[in-house]
């Protein structure tokens, strides 16, 4: 029989009741190590004091209203987007998947509104995520996302990941946008080169087409930076932006510029919640904080203790590991042995990690995650690898 709830997932024998900073508490008072966040959402951590108050606050004056009315809380987090990057314009909604839907939307209107409706191929990269949508899935394009759901939504070419010439080849006046995460994420902690987000930049600009990040994952002061494009010293046209930016308040926005935005009028698109003024509260606090200099020289002092640590760990044990990858706290390692052994193996030393393509394990921890709690993690880490060494040494004996 079918479960109440829809069996879409394959979820780990684990059920969660409390939070606390980087822990979390099992039904059974187990306490986990949580280096999952969420999958890179509880930026701050689990209960964190400052979005506790700026929720209880807010919710005692305002959860919701319409976007038929202006709303101050959501003008403020849109100004506060606009002073702190590229962007002019923000359009808020409650997940990454729908800031997928609303850049192609974007990307399309702008070369209907300059007399160009047919120019509408994006350019994409496999291995990419952009969501579960039909237009997301199109986007990506992996079997594993599209079978059974077509037909697709047309407009999408899929280039391989981090290949400049076949995008050199690809790319031409007839592209309309070129839709990228900085970093992979689901596709495994793949970080595309700065010289080829730069080129990717430049070859946009002689061409015409519109340069969109997906920074959903990486975004937020997930990698050190405000933005994972920072390090590479470009701007794109349109940004997606969500999970970190709601702390676990599901919020999400896309930014862009005055000129990729201006088909975007009034009627062309909106949502019920996106933007609300108990979801803009939250968002605001986040950005606050996360924007402060003084919090990024603190993200990544932490990365950098976590990568030593754990190029220490790969070293130790090498049939498991392979490497670490990744910016700031958006780590993988890739491994030798299966990422989902790893992960169970987590279960048992009470660390929480996330599997991802390409055999890649990744830890995804609170932006504050203290330094105890890295020296922890690297502890129970070890303790998982060292079971799963077990596990291969005893497979190759046997
Ligand atoms: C890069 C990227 N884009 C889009 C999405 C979709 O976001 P959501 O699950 O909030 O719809 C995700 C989710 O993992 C993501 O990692």
């Amino acid at each position: 029989m079918i479960p109440a709830v829809l069996p879409t997932y394959n979820r780990a024998p684990l059920a969660f009741v409390k939070g606390e900073g980087s822990w979390l508490i099992a039904e059974d008072g187990r306490r986990y190590l949580d280096l999952g966040a969420g999958i890179a959402v509880n930026t701050l951590g689990h209960a964190a004091p400052e979005l506790v108050a700026t929720i209880t606050e807010q919710a005692g004056k305002l959860w919701h209203v319409s976007n038929v009315y202006r709303i101050p809380e959501q003008e403020k987090l849109a100004q506060l987007l606009v002073d702190q990057t590229f962007a002019d314009t923000v359009f808020f909604t409650n997940s990454g998947t729908e800031t997928a839907e609303l850049a192609v939307k974007m990307v399309r209107k702008y070369w209907y509104e300059k007399g160009d409706p047919d120019r509408i191929e994006i350019l994409t990269f496999d291995g990419a995520f952009h969501g579960r949508s039909t237009a997301a899935i199109a986007a990506a394009g992996s079997e594993k996302m599209v079978k059974g759901f077509g037909p697709l939504m047309p407009g999408f070419r899929q280039l391989p990941f981090g290949d400049l010439e076949a995008f050199r080849a690809a790319i031409s006046d007839r592209t309309a946008a070129v839709m990228i995460e900085p970093i992979q994420g689901e596709g495994g902690i793949r970080v595309v080169p700065d010289a080829l987000l730069r080129e990717m930049r430049r070859l946009c600009d002689e061409t015409g087409a519109l340069l969109v990040f997906d920074e959903v994952q990486c975004g937020v002061a997930r990698t050190g930076r405000l933005f994972a494009h920072e390090w590479a010293g470009v701007t794109p046209d349109i940004m997606m932006v969500a999970k970190g930016i709601g702390g676990g308040f599901p919020l999400g926005a896309v930014l862009a510029t005055e000129a990729a935005a201006a088909g975007m009028v009034a009627g062309t698109h909106g949502s019920t919640y996106g933007g609300n003024p108990l979801g803009c509260a939250i968002g605001a606090t986040v950005m606050t904080i996360a924007a402060d200099p003084a919090f990024l020289a603190e993200v990544n002092r932490k990365a950098a203790l976590f990568r030593q640590g754990l190029e220490a760990l790969v070293a130790a044990h090498p049939l498991v590991f392979e490497n670490v990858r990744g910016q700031g706290l958006m780590i993988g390692l890739k491994c030798r042995a299966a990422n989902t052994d790893l992960v169970k193996a987590g279960y048992d030393a009470q660390v929480l990690t996330i599997a991802a393509a390409d055999n890649c394990l990744r830890l995804l921890p609170a932006l504050n995650i203290p330094d105890a709690d890295i020296a922890e993690a690297l502890k129970r880490l070890d303790a998982a690898a060292t079971q799963v060494e077990a596990k291969v040494a005893a497979d190759a004996t046997a």
